[in-house]
């Protein structure tokens, strides 16, 4: 297995784009060598955390090629005449043991932001060293990596068919005060196919042995390189999508990008096979321009049946949005931030979908499993279907939906509203008949394009723009209280 992962080592040097990675230096023993520019990080960054797990809001983390101990978090602390710079230890967080050397060959370490922290650096890179007040612009994005499974062969070498690299730049250039991911990174699931090798060449395989699909040299190539510039820019709210289940990119996610301390071994396997994992509701505070404070509330749904009702999972996210509701009750204004959309509509080229199944409204075991508990939300952010498509179902909260950040985009046609609302199946009848169902949407609007949204405070309500990849805005929607209309 070592063998293996050395291989792997050499033959992606060329993904890490410019970085001077001396890969031979990597056979030094891990915690011996000093760092150099040969470790340069591939990773810098501050993830938005429940003030339970840090005071201030934020967790740095740092990923480094091994072969060298964790560096410092630098920081500049408040003093009596200006500021001091002060050195934390950051502590390695581990890959699971059962992971058969797919991060062996990556270091990862992690300590808390101290609150007060006016400037933060981990080997001279600078990260968030807190969340800024009186916000007023939030990035919103979703659904990143490059497609490789089956007969999906996306161009992963090709920036104007898999543009996420061009899409974190211009969110770069809009400098927005915090960014919000909402899920599915990780999307290179098999090897690029050799007739492909002109498109895909060089992108790194899953292991063939593993019961997951993800690597370490899978994720720098579908996140830490081409999103880098923006990981280090700005505090970073994360999602998890179905593409971190344990049974795809969920290693990779619980080591480098769940929000929490002692989480990373989450998705190791037991007995050769992948767990099934669900992490806790959490909630991150805003404070946003003009005195209003917003809660960022995550339900984690990369778990989850789209067009059917799966009981097994619904009875396990019930109690994830029954927290939801609690916290959202609690703020001023909440937002909703879940993966898998409630209410979303796929292409009718999807049609028909079999008897007994709802319409195209997805995904119908979030609708069930949320259903009576979103009064407090004003919107909903999700992503997961490949367009961008803002929905609005009477007595619901507005839903957003951003699934255009980088991967392959679902068809360009046709999104009309579905004659029933959701948990409700194509003919009408009820998908659930003890909860109740949807009415369907009184707008339903789509745009099959890449891009991002940028979220700024109104005088009442917001403004969202969904921008294209170079950052020119395709469309602009009003958020006010629960409404949400796009022009
Ligand atoms: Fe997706
Ligand atoms: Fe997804």
């Amino acid at each position: 297995m070592a063998k293996v992962t050395s291989m792997r080592t050499r033959s992606l040097a060329a993904l890490v784009v410019g970085a001077a990675l001396a890969f031979s230096s990597l056979a030094s023993p891990a915690g011996f060598a000093a760092l150099t520019p040969a470790h340069a990080p591939l990773a810098a960054y501050a993830l938005a955390a429940s003030t339970s797990e840090s005071a201030s809001g934020l967790i740095a983390r740092v990923v480094l090629p091994a072969g060298v101990g964790c560096p410092s978090l630098d920081v500049m602390m408040p003093a009596k005449q200006g500021s001091k710079k002060v050195r934390k230890a950051m502590q390695e967080r581990k890959a699971g043991a059962t992971t058969l050397n797919a991060f062996s060959t990556l270091l990862v370490c992690e300590a808390p932001i101290p609150k007060g922290a006016r400037a933060a650096s981990i080997a001279g890179r600078s990260i968030p060293a807190f969340i800024p007040r009186n916000i007023d612009s939030i990035a919103l994005f979703g659904d990143s990596g490059c497609r490789l499974k089956g007969t999906e062969v996306q161009a992963c070498n090709d920036s104007a068919q898999w543009p996420l690299a061009r899409i974190a730049q211009s969110i770069v250039r809009d400098k927005p005060d915090v960014t919000i991911f909402l899920g599915d990174f990780f999307y290179r699931e098999e090897s690029c196919p050799t007739a492909n090798s002109a498109i895909c060449g060089g992108s790194p395989a899953p292991l063939p042995e593993a019961p997951f699909t993800d690597s370490a040299w899978g994720w720098v190539a579908d996140v830490l390189t081409p999103m880098g510039p923006l990981l280090s820019a700005t505090p970073l709210v994360v999602v998890r999508g179905n593409h971190e289940q344990c049974s795809r990119g969920g290693n990779g996610f619980y080591l480098m990008f769940d929000p929490a301390f002692g989480t990373s071994r989450s998705c190791a396997p037991a007995a050769g096979v992948a767990p099934t994992v669900y992490s806790p509701t959490r909630a991150v505070d805003l404070s946003i321009k003009g005195g209003r404070g917003l809660r960022l509330v995550n339900v984690d749904s990369a778990n989850g049946s789209d067009n059917t009702i799966d009981d097994t999972i619904a009875a396990s996210l019930r109690p994830l949005y029954e927290r939801a509701h609690n916290l959202a009750k609690a703020s001023d204004e909440a937002w909703l931030l879940t993966h898998r959309p409630l209410s979303g509509v796929l292409s009718n080229q999807y049609l028909p979908v079999p008897q007994g199944e709802s319409t195209t409204w997805t995904s119908v075991t979030q609708a069930y499993a949320s259903y009576g508990l979103l009064d407090p939300f004003s919107l909903s952010l999700s992503s997961h279907v490949h367009i961008a498509q803002a929905v609005q179902i009477p007595g619901q909260p507005g839903e957003l939906i951003l699934g255009n950040g980088g991967t392959e985009l679902d068809p360009t046609t046709a999104y009309p509203i579905p004659p029933y609302g959701p948990l409700t199946n194509a003919s009408g009848q009820p998908l659930a008949p003890e909860r109740g169902t949807l009415p369907t949407a009184q707008s339903l609007q789509t745009w099959v394009t890449f891009g991002y949204a940028m979220a700024a405070p109104a005088a009442t309500g917001w403004t969202i723009a969904l921008n294209d990849v170079r950052g020119e805005a395709f469309a602009t929607c009003r958020l006010k209280g629960r409404q949400i209309t796009c022009a």
